[in-house]
């Protein structure tokens, strides 16, 4: 079969449904690639890189498959062969009018943004690889406009510091956004609804703030749901107090099949510090926050600056493309079991059926849900290795290590002098003391404790500067140098060991 490679039609559609690399990928499956000319330009990838690995420059929509990024225009679906199989975003959930106009058409489409989240669909997973680039395109965004610093800094000319960023909705696109920024040094907060993101959202450096409210819970289908008024009304408090602290928000709160819930208000913004940064990624559905106009930036009277890009993704064309690419390919994949260029559309597979929109020109769409949860599974009890069982010493034998404990102590009082048992008495009993008041220290207090210890060699000075200004019969210099220099290293130890202490205690401060 061949597979047709569309222009976009959209206006400022940077992205393409190929990139050299994935051709190559589909001609290992079997297929023939044509794509139509200059459509990988605005990616950076010439007709000439496509033609090297193997595809043919022509007319996309006479391929019997055809790759997409957005919808097709009318144009380009009224040239579509029929039987031909379109393959691209179709947010069939929220243009009803697409999928009405696609199912009186004798073709078959498969909508790349209704893959389900389910663990085996990840790696056709548009709107995740998507989002990931978006998120991590809105921290960028964020800070280009943003006139400071995202990183704390300690210069000769002055103390700067870190930036604080609020990411709200910690799904795919908050989670990279809040990578980027923890990476880029700023101090990072994040709420979600879902209280299963905490650990994510932790194990990313960022500080989860949760709100604590009644319908909070752990999702079903990995989505959240539409919030209540009790926990609106609570998170609206959390962002309220926020808003004038942090220099940069990030909205990506989405509720699938809905428009976006309102979480920053315009009185919110109007706390923000002048110079402050939104990013509303949600600005395609809506919007998270009031003020937000879709695909534009704009300048608050204070000072804030709220953007509602909706094309994030595609602000890095090249790598948008590999990964939209990618996901067409494992998709391929998926439907080219005999890997011969022949595609076998399989409706008893849950992901094929579910991103069926039209089949042969029958509307297939909406399709039975999918249950699926992001919620780890309850973690079995850990089961404890069986230890080594340990024979006990028999009788016999622990009598005879106990003779030859007493005879060696009975052998050390008698021939060595009476000075060495009082020295080795005090040893042991430090041992047993320090093994006994060390051993339950917490670890993380370890360090301080080591630099408290340390200044017990504080003795040492003082012993030093009682030697210091022996005349010289005594051998006056030679104890006086090493007198000084015992001072020198006692005071390092001592001295470096409370600035070490200092320092790594200063890392556990949040200001
Ligand atoms: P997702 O479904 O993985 O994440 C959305 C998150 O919002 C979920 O974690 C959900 O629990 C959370 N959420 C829902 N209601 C909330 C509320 N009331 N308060 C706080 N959080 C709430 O979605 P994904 O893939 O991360 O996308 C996030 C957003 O970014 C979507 O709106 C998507 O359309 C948008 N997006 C924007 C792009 C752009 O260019 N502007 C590109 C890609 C995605």
């Amino acid at each position: 079969m061949i597979i047709g490679i569309l222009k976009e039609a959209r206006p400022g559609e940077t992205r393409v449904a190929a990139t050299p690399a994935t051709v190559t990928q589909l001609v290992g499956l079997g297929y023939e690639v044509v794509i139509d000319a200059g459509a990988g330009a605005a990616s950076s990838f010439t007709d000439e890189a496509f033609v090297a690995v193997g595809a043919t420059v022509g007319t996309a929509t006479d391929a019997e498959v055809v790759f997409g990024v957005n919808a097709p225009s009318s144009a380009q679906l009224d040239a579509l062969r029929p039987g031909a199989t379109l393959v691209s975003l179709l947010s069939p959930g929220l243009d009803p009018e697409l999928v009405a106009d696609l199912a009186r058409r004798p073709i078959t489409a498969l909508a790349m943004d209704a893959v389900p989240r389910i663990s085996r669909a990840q790696s056709l997973d548009v709107l995740s690889s998507m989002a990931n680039i978006a998120g991590y395109r809105a921290v960028v965004e964020a800070a280009h406009v943003f006139g400071r610093f995202f990183t704390g800094q300690v210069t000769a000319a002055g103390k700067v510091p870190p930036a604080k960023v609020l990411v709200c909705g910690a799904g795919v696109a908050g989670l990279a956004a809040i990578g980027s920024a923890g990476s880029m040094g700023a101090i990072v907060r994040a709420t979600d609804p879902r209280p299963e993101v905490a650990d994510q959202v932790r194990s990313l450096g960022g500080e989860y703030l949760s709100v604590e409210a009644a319908d909070v819970e752990v999702s079903a289908t990995g989505y959240a749901k539409e919030m209540s008024q009790d926990y609106n009304a609570r998170a609206a408090a959390l962002y309220a107090e926020q808003a004038p602290d942090v220099d940069i928000i990030i909205t990506t709160a989405l509720i699938p099949g809905r428009p976006a819930p309102t979480l920053i208000t315009a009185e919110m913004v109007a706390s923000m510090k002048a110079g402050s940064v939104i990013v509303d990624m949600a600005a395609a559905n809506g919007g998270n926050v009031e003020g937000t106009v879709k695909d534009e930036a704009v300048v608050t009277e204070n000072g804030v600056t709220i953007i509602g890009y909706t094309d994030l993704a595609g602000r890095l064309p090249a790598q948008a493309s590999q990964l939209y690419g990618t996901n067409l390919v494992n998709l391929m994949k998926l439907m080219t079991p005999g890997k011969d260029g022949e595609l076998v559309l399989d409706f008893d597979d849950v992901v094929q059926r579910t991103i069926a929109v039209v089949r042969d020109g029958e509307l297939t769409w909406p399709p039975p849900p999918v249950e699926v949860s992001a919620a780890p599974p309850a973690a079995a009890a850990p089961v404890a290795p069986a230890a080594p069982v340990k024979a006990p010493l028999s009788t016999g034998r622990r009598v005879g290590t106990a003779g030859v404990a007493g005879a060696l102590l009975f052998l050390l009082a008698a021939f060595s002098p009476a000075a060495l048992l009082g020295h080795l008495t005090v040893f042991v009993l430090a041992i047993v003391i320090g093994y006994y008041v060390i051993g339950h220290v917490h670890h993380a207090l370890h360090t301080p404790l080591m630099s408290v210890t340390n200044a017990i060699s504080g003795i040492i000075v003082v012993g030093a500067l009682l030697q210091i200004g022996h005349t010289e019969s005594d051998g006056g210099t030679t104890i006086t140098v090493l007198a000084f220099v015992a001072i020198l290293l006692a005071s390092i130890n001592v001295f470096g060991g409370f600035a070490v202490t200092r320092r790594m205690l200063a890392m556990f401060s949040r200001s």
